[in-house]
């Protein structure tokens, strides 16, 4: 016998702890909206840890880190794929994915990575550092990816950076990501000037004041923050890999130097941890709410297209990434 299908009532137990219920009536009429234009269109939403609880809790079906998302939307049975999280991740479900059709609810759900770097840019580094291949970061343009070796997430940065068998690597385009895997690694970083606008501000005082007023805080910092971040951290890692971090080890009090929505999403399923929440916003990934994923799913938009000529390149620096 098939279970009765979830509704916006039934789901709220889930989230109560992180959404107050003054809040959650605001939600409702739209994840009902969404649970059955889901089941009409034959749709799946693709949700990135950064969106908010009642996106990631209420409507997903495939959570993840960028790495994980990109896994799971080569298996997407679906015809059509709703991406819930910035622009870069639809692009790159839709290059593992030409014939379905990917919609991004909105545009303007860009990424600072993203933006500091053109094709034009990763032709010119290959010229500087002749024979030196190129890992990009999956934050960047399709384009850029179609300028590029290989891709690389935050979860598999040093284990691409090496399987590459190469002495000097170019690294683009985030400047602190590429230094924190060099810290890892006998492998010459090149590296590129550009910046994640959430993780850049985060500063070691900021974490040398969080152990003076919560002693013994375990402090998790996603690897787009600075290298001295990260030094004075416990751990540092992909937003799955905090995650799984938390789930292992179970810390009893625990800050994430990341975006605001990661806690609020993991402390759902870690009732017994405490978690401290000094955290930045991305303004981007705060462009993705229920309402205009209903729009979306309702309007058949934004219809996410890639020019055939750079995804066939971008497709392959992706797929080689997905075998490493
Ligand atoms: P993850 O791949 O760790 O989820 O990071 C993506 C991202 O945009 C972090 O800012
Ligand atoms: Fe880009 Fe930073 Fe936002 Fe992630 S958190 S999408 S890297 S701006």
């Amino acid at each position: 016998m098939i279970g009765a299908l979830p509704t916006a009532a039934s789901l709220y137990e889930r989230v109560r702890r992180v959404i107050p219920p003054i809040e959650w009536p605001a939600f409702v009429d739209d994840i009902d909206a969404i649970l059955a234009l889901k089941r009409e269109r034959n749709a799946v939403i693709l949700a990135h840890n950064y969106q908010t609880p009642e996106i990631f809790h209420c409507v997903a079906d495939i959570v993840g880190d960028s790495l994980a998302l990109a896994r799971k939307a080569m298996s997407v049975e679906a015809d059509v794929i709703v991406l819930a999280g910035v622009h870069f991740m639809a692009e790159t479900a839709k290059l593992l994915n030409p014939d379905k059709t990917v919609l991004i609810p909105d545009l303007g759900a860009g990424c600072s990575l993203a933006d500091s770097i053109t094709a034009e840019d990763v032709r010119l580094m290959r010229q500087r550092y002749p024979g030196a291949p190129v890992a990009t970061y999956v934050n960047t343009s399709a384009a850029v990816k179609a300028e590029s070796d290989i891709c690389c997430t935050s979860g598999n940065a040093l284990a691409v950076v090496k399987s590459l068998g190469a002495p000097r690597v170019i690294m683009l385009p985030d400047e602190y990501l590429a230094k924190n895997i060099a810290a890892q690694t006998k492998v010459e970083i090149v590296t590129w000037n550009g910046h994640c606008e959430v993780h850049e501000r985060f500063t070691a005082a900021d974490i040398r004041e969080l152990r003076e007023a919560h002693p013994g805080v375990t402090v998790l910092a996603h690897p787009e923050c600075p290298p001295e971040v990260v030094a004075v951290s416990d751990f540092a890692g992909s937003t799955a890999a905090m995650s799984e971090y938390v789930a292992r080890n179970k810390p009893a009090r625990v800050v994430l130097m990341t975006e605001c929505s990661m806690s609020d999403n993991v402390a759902v399923e870690h009732p017994d941890v405490d978690f401290v929440r000094p955290c930045n916003l991305c303004p981007h990934m705060k462009r993705i709410t229920l309402a205009n994923i209903r729009t979306a799913l309702e309007e058949n938009r934004h219809i996410v297209t890639i020019d055939p000529r750079v995804a066939e390149r971008a497709r392959r620096a992706v797929e080689r990434m997905l075998f490493v």
